[in-house]
Formats: C-alpha cells, structure tokens, sequence
C-alpha cells in the first residue's frame, strides 16, 4: 500500500466506529512557548486529555505532521525520520483499554477494513509496573492480548524506560502538571536475522532492526503533582499513536521505510545526480536517508512558513539543511541539489497537504539561497579541518569560518576523534561575554543594542568602510558611527559628494562580500602587530598594548582589518538571510569635508 491508502483506511476505520476527524494541527504549536515543534499527535490535544470537553466530541482520529528535532541524529537507519505523520485515535473519558487493543488488532490484521498484516508478525509489550513511582503492573492489558489471540511468547512487559509514556518521559521525568500512563505498544516482525552487535538474544526493543514499533496506546490516566506524586484524571483517556511510515513499510513487507512511495520523486533525483543508487553501499544508503528525511522536513517547515535563521525552529530548519548538503558532497554531487530533491514533495502530499505544493516556489527559492551560502563556508572549512588532522580546534573553526561546531563534533565522531565538547562549549561563552564587554567599551554611544540584526549592520559597516576606501580611495577614514538594529550609518571623511556611480559601486562590492560567505574573525595581538597589519583604527582611539582585531577573511588575505571589540557575526553570508541585500539609503554632507551614508540590509 502506499502512505495515501494507509492514512485513508485508518481515517475511516476510526470514524466508522465513532470517532470525529480532526485536521491535523500545525507543526509549530498555536500559543505554546514551551515547544518549538508539535512531536506527537496528543500534543495539540492536552487541555482535552486534562478534562475539557472537546468541540467535536469524545471520540477522536487524525493523521498529525509531527517533527521530533531530538532524534535528528538518529537518522541514517532504516526507520528513524525527524518529521512524521503520526496517525492518532483518542478516546476522552469514552472507551479504554477493551476496547482499543481489539480496534488497533483488526485494523491491523483485517483485509477488508484495515491493512491485512499477518497476526503472527506481531509482538506486543505491556507495563511491568515500577516500585518508585507506586505504579501498578498493567496485567489488564496482558490479558486481553491473550483473549485476541496473542500467545504468550509473543507478548513482553517492561519498566518505565519502555512502557510509560509522557512528553518528558519516565515518571520520575514528569514536571508536575505533566500528563501520562502506562502503555501497550505493537511491534512488527520483519524477519530479518539478529544482529547480535545489539545483544544475545533479538526481542521487540532490540534495536537490531528485527522489530520495528508500529503503535503506541497510551493509557493516558495521570496527572503529576506538585509534591511528585500522581493523581487519576477526571476521566481515563486513551492516546494512541502509530507511526504512518513504518505502517506503510510493514503492508510492504520492507522494514525500510525510505522505499515508500513519498520518497520515490526524491530518491531519483538523487540517483541521477549522483550517479549511485540506493542501498549500493551503507554509507551511500545512510547520505541517501539523511537528505530524504531532512528535506520533507524541510518542505513541510518552509511552506508552513518558518525561515532559516540562528534562532528558534528556523535554526533547526537549518541545520536540516546544512547536515542535507554534507550529505549531498559525501555522495559526490558538489552542486546545488536541495530544491530538487525537494520538489516531489508537494505532489506526494497534494491531497492531504496542498499547502506544501502551493509553497512549491517558496521552497525552491529558499532552500537555492541558503544551499548556496552554505556551500561556500563548508569548503572554507573543509578545507581548514583537513588540514587539522588528530587536533580539531572547533572552536576555531567556528569562530574563523563560520563552521558550525555540531557539524565539526559529527565529522571528528566519523573520524574516531572525540572532541572535548565542554572546552569548546566554555570558550564560546567566554568569546560571547569578551566580544560584549569590547563592544559595550568600544561603542559606547555607537552600537545600540546585541540584536541580531545590530550585529549584523556592526559587520556591513566593516565592508562599508573597505568598500569606501576602495572606491573613493585610501584616504577615506572613518569619523563616526551609530548603529542600531534598523540601519547602520556611518561618517568618513572625504569632501566631495558621491556620485550615483561611486554609490553603486560601493554597494556593489559590500553585496559581493555578502555573497562570498567571508569568514570574520576575531584575533588578539599585539598593537604594533596590528599596525602593521595596517588595520585601520577608529577615529580618536587610544588602544592598549594588547589589542583585538576583525578581520573580514583570514588575516594574511583579509578583505579588512579593523581595530574592534566586535560583536560581529561570523560569516558574512549572515548579513544576506532572507535574500537581504545591502542598500545606501543616503549620502549626505555631515560637517566640512565629512560625509554621511545611512545604509540598510534590505
Ligand atoms: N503519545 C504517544 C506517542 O507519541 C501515543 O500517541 O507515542
């Protein structure tokens, strides 16, 4: 079956006996701070779980776009993804446990009404109860898998690690408020042989790839107190939650959920790009997973609207996208790539998501820009980390490229070099306070606030400067600055007014800086040092012997050198996010033989 049919046949088994269908809700949670991302099907659905009555009933069935950014790095094998659909059934204070298991069983197993899937592929596993927490064996359970046919080899009972499900996981987890309850989850048995790199014997949680979990029914019948203990809800719930991939793959046969139809699109693109095929090789096989994955993700994220960015969901999306074109290069394809392994996806999801389709263009466009800027810091680091061999220095990768440190954490684990995180994690506070305490000393009256985008006009006005001398000559200095998060606007002397030309020409060499992906990079030295280096000081400064300079590019072939105490960003490709270009508002007369440009990233 393919993921259209699957998700159908659950919709209307449901409704048949009962139950309401609810869209699903949107993948960045309505008035929810606490969460960037909706992660199961129940999420949307707490204030009902705790007891208020739902607008459409007691009985209720989706299919929910969920996105999981902790299991980001266990993608690669055959049946984690970041981003689902996780098809959900909820009973609020109706039916219980009677009544689900049988349900989910013949939904399963029935060929008319559900997805046919032989009974004897199934294991089940229950709740053996936990002394800490006071909780009860869920023997309940155990006994109707029994009357459906289950026989006891085939059913398993496990602690809290396993059969206890909340959002935070086991009770002692739980911050109070937090709902949860034992639960009974079905696993399908795909045959192959036991991989006993995972342990002496394979069993349903065995994590060999034998079984694979297709449903979770939660027993969803407490609330954590205050005082840590836990109380019965209002009424008991059931919240069930399967997996709408891994339910198409078990109707397959194929434990590999990447060989369902919604990748087909993708996974061509990558075939004809990269001249390989899927499966040929793991390692081939895991780059094709990672971007398969990452970028339906990606597709579902950008159309529902949210941006690459350093904050938030939009630096998840990001990430999405830069662990994509690591990927991309280990399998050889070296130029853009993304949107079109992207753009089968709106098509796959035209009925269920039209909205993915009708953001085709968007998608494209933004993941074109951001592949591009990213392709220019990866081969600048590359290139630097190679050099490095055995002693990675991650956090001057960072800081002097722009790579980012959980990209060069996952290359040093591929190499077998294990990087102390901790350090590198305390030398980027130290770098954030030290950048800060320079900038409050040095701008003084001229930075106005850390903002993001004031960082970012502290570094355009670094390329404007250069610019300047370039075009206008090397007489040019600065005389003033004041930059705020709107614009930056600084003074510089030179006497005459600028002509249209000069203006272009200046914006012109900033956009390009822009698009060459610079790495700007702090460095202390000695005075003299810097002197000689030429870099260029602020108006008026005196400078102690140790001093602290920006340089846009590597200080022995630097676009610029600047006297600073920063904060800037680390790459120039930050100034250009969101497609922005840099822009002169106007150029005017300040004072005698002083000019005025106010200049904007727009
Ligand atoms: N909330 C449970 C889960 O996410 C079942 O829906 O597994």
């Amino acid at each position: 079956m393919n993921v259209r049919d699957v998700r159908k046949r659950y919709l209307d088994f449901f409704e048949k006996r009962g139950h309401a269908t609810i869209p699903s809700a949107p993948i960045v949670p309505e008035n929810d701070p606490t969460t960037l991302f909706t992660s199961s099907g129940m999420q949307p659905l707490v204030p009902y779980l705790l007891g208020q009555p739902h607008p459409e009933g007691e009985r209720l069935v989706n299919s929910q776009m969920s996105f999981r950014a902790e299991d980001i790095e266990e993608v690669g094998d055959n049946r984690h993804t970041t981003f689902f659909e996780m098809l959900g059934n909820w009973s609020l204070g109706d039916y219980f446990k009677k009544e689900q298991l049988p349900w989910f069983f013949e939904f399963l197993t029935s060929k008319e009404e559900g997805l046919g899937l032989s009974p004897e592929k199934l294991s089940v596993t229950t709740f053996s109860g936990d002394e800490e927490s006071g909780m009860a064996a869920d023997c309940e359970s155990v006994t109707i898998w029994k009357e459906i046919g289950i026989p006891d080899e085939r059913i398993f009972s496990y602690g809290t690690k396993k059969n206890w499900w909340s959002r935070a996981g086991v009770p002692s987890k739980m911050p109070a408020g937090e709902i949860g309850g034992p639960d009974s989850e079905v696993f399908y048995d795909f045959g192959l042989p036991h991989d006993a790199r995972f342990g002496k014997e394979c069993h349903p949680n065995c994590d060999c790839g034998r079984f694979v979990e297709i449903g979770n029914s939660v027993f969803m019948q407490y609330v954590k107190q205050a005082d840590g203990t836990f109380k019965e809800l209002p009424k008991k719930n059931v919240d069930f939650g399967g997996g709408l991939e891994r339910l198409t793959a078990a109707t397959r046969g194929n434990p590999d959920i990447f060989l369902i139809d919604v990748f087909d699109a993708a996974r061509k693109v990558l075939d004809e790009r990269s001249g390989r095929a899927y499966g040929t090789d793991e390692a081939t096989t895991r780059s094709y997973r990672i971007i398969l994955d990452h970028m339906r993700a990606a597709s579902f994220m950008l159309a529902s609207g949210i941006r690459s960015s350093n904050t938030e969901q939009g630096y998840v999306l990001r990430r999405l996208i830069r662990r994509s074109i690591r990927e991309a290069d280990k399998l050889g394809i070296k130029d853009a790539v993304l949107a079109d392994v992207a753009e089968g996806f709106g098509a796959s999801y035209a009925s269920a998501y039209p909205f993915v389709q009708s953001a085709a263009q968007t998608i494209c466009e933004e993941l074109e820009k951001e592949e591009g800027q990213f392709r220019k810091t990866l081969t600048n680091g590359m290139r630097e980390l190679e050099k490095m061999k055995e002693d990675i220095d991650a956090f001057l990768l960072f800081t002097t490229y722009g790579f980012p440190i959980e990209l060069t954490e996952e290359m040093a684990k591929e190499r077998g070099v294990a990087l102390d995180m901790q350090a590198v994690k305390s030398k980027m506070v130290e770098h954030q306070a030290l950048s800060r305490a320079g900038a409050a000393q040095k701008f003084a009256g001229g930075l106005a606030d850390h903002a993001e985008q004031t960082v970012r006009y502290h570094t355009a006005h670094h390329l404007l400067l250069k610019a300047l001398q370039r075009v206008l000559g090397p007489e040019v200095h600065q005389r003033g600055s004041n930059i705020t998060s709107e614009r930056l606007r600084i003074d510089f002397s030179y006497g005459q007014k600028m002509t249209a030309e000069q203006k272009a020409e200046v914006e012109k060499i900033v956009n390009e800086k822009i698009a060459e992906a610079m790495p700007v990079i702090r460095t202390d030295m000695k005075k003299e040092e810097a002197e000689k280096l030429g870099a260029e000081r602020e108006f008026g400064a005196t400078y102690p012997d140790t001093v602290s300079v920006y340089s846009v590019g590597p200080l022995d072939n630097a676009f610029s050198i600047e006297f600073c105490g920063g904060p800037h960003v680390s790459n120039t490709n930050e100034l250009g996010i969101g497609g922005k270009k840099f822009k002169i508002q106007k150029e005017e007369a300040s004072s005698a033989g002083v000019r005025r440009i106010k200049a904007v990233l727009e």
